[in-house]
């Protein structure tokens, strides 16, 4: 059995591309829908309430495209709006879950870092979750929001000295920590993963948010006979500034080709 219905992922913004371009690594064949905020990013600075209204419209705009599964790729919506995913009637990832039980089974002295946005860190869902696998489990979280705007600007390449300047007073007291295992919260961080990993001299274990998204939705569409094994098509939408999302997804997926990218509007 299979299923040729798309894979629909969303995001405020960018990162949730991170999680796309692991899909399309382990899940060739699946269709993609793709829905960045754009015109709205960042969530991670916005109350909860806020958060949750603008999950619900961007999961209602997926399941407009007949998607088979949803998942959220950010973040800041999993950890602030669990509940409106959960709630959505077709299957759900969320970028929390996955991550905490990858960066469980990593420790070796059960001290875990975790970086995210304000609501991310404020929600302590990573925290939570790290907890009820591993309760004696040391978690130290650190908001940073100035990270998401680099990202989306596109200053995130290894010789960016604004990107290792912020990385490095974000994440100088995680340093001294003593963490041996670092979950990147926030879908955009993977991009920055060059800058923080030489500033940790390579000595922590990073735990990519959207790849480990990307396993557990291989994962549950394998369980469920959902998988498709003919397609490959992805389509792109954005709430703003179509132009340089082009330009930029190209970097985020490491491709050459221009993806089909479409401009929406909820208003
Ligand atoms: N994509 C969001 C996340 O993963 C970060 C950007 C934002 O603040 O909206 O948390």
């Amino acid at each position: 059995m299979s299923d040729a219905r798309p894979i629909g992922v969303f995001d405020s913004g960018l990162g949730g591309l991170t999680a796309v371009k692991e899909l399309i690594k382990i899940l060739p064949n699946e269709d993609i829908v793709y829905f960045g905020d754009t015109g709205r990013v960042p969530y991670g600075t916005r109350s909860f309430e806020t958060i949750e209204r603008y999950a619900k419209e961007d999961i209602q705009f997926l399941l407009r495209h007949d998607v088979k599964m949803v998942i959220a790729a950010c973040g800041t919506v999993s950890s602030a709006a669990p509940h409106v995913l959960a709630g959505c009637g077709v299957d759900a990832v969320d970028v929390v879950s996955p991550a905490a039980m990858k960066a469980a089974q990593s420790t070796k002295n059960g001290r875990i870092g975790v970086i995210g946005t304000q609501a991310t860190i404020k929600s302590g869902s990573f925290k939570n979750k790290i907890h009820e696998l591993m309760p004696g489990a040391q978690v130290f979280g650190v908001a940073c929001p100035m990270l998401v705007p680099l990202v989306e600007n596109g200053w995130f390449g290894i010789d960016d000295e604004i990107a290792a300047l912020a990385v490095e007073r974000y994440l100088c007291g995680l340093k001294e920590k003593n963490i041996d295992t670092l979950i990147l919260g926030c879908t955009h961080f993977p991009i920055l993963q060059p800058v923080i990993d030489r500033y940790l001299e390579g000595k922590i274990t990073l735990i990519n948010t959207g790849a480990a998204a990307a396993l557990r939705a291989r994962e549950i569409l394998s369980a469920n006979s959902a998988l498709n094994d003919s397609g490959g098509a992805r389509k792109f939408f954005v709430s703003d500034s179509a132009e340089s999302f082009a330009r930029l997804s190209q970097i985020f997926l490491s491709t050459d080709t221009h993806e089909d990218v479409s401009l929406v509007s909820f208003g």
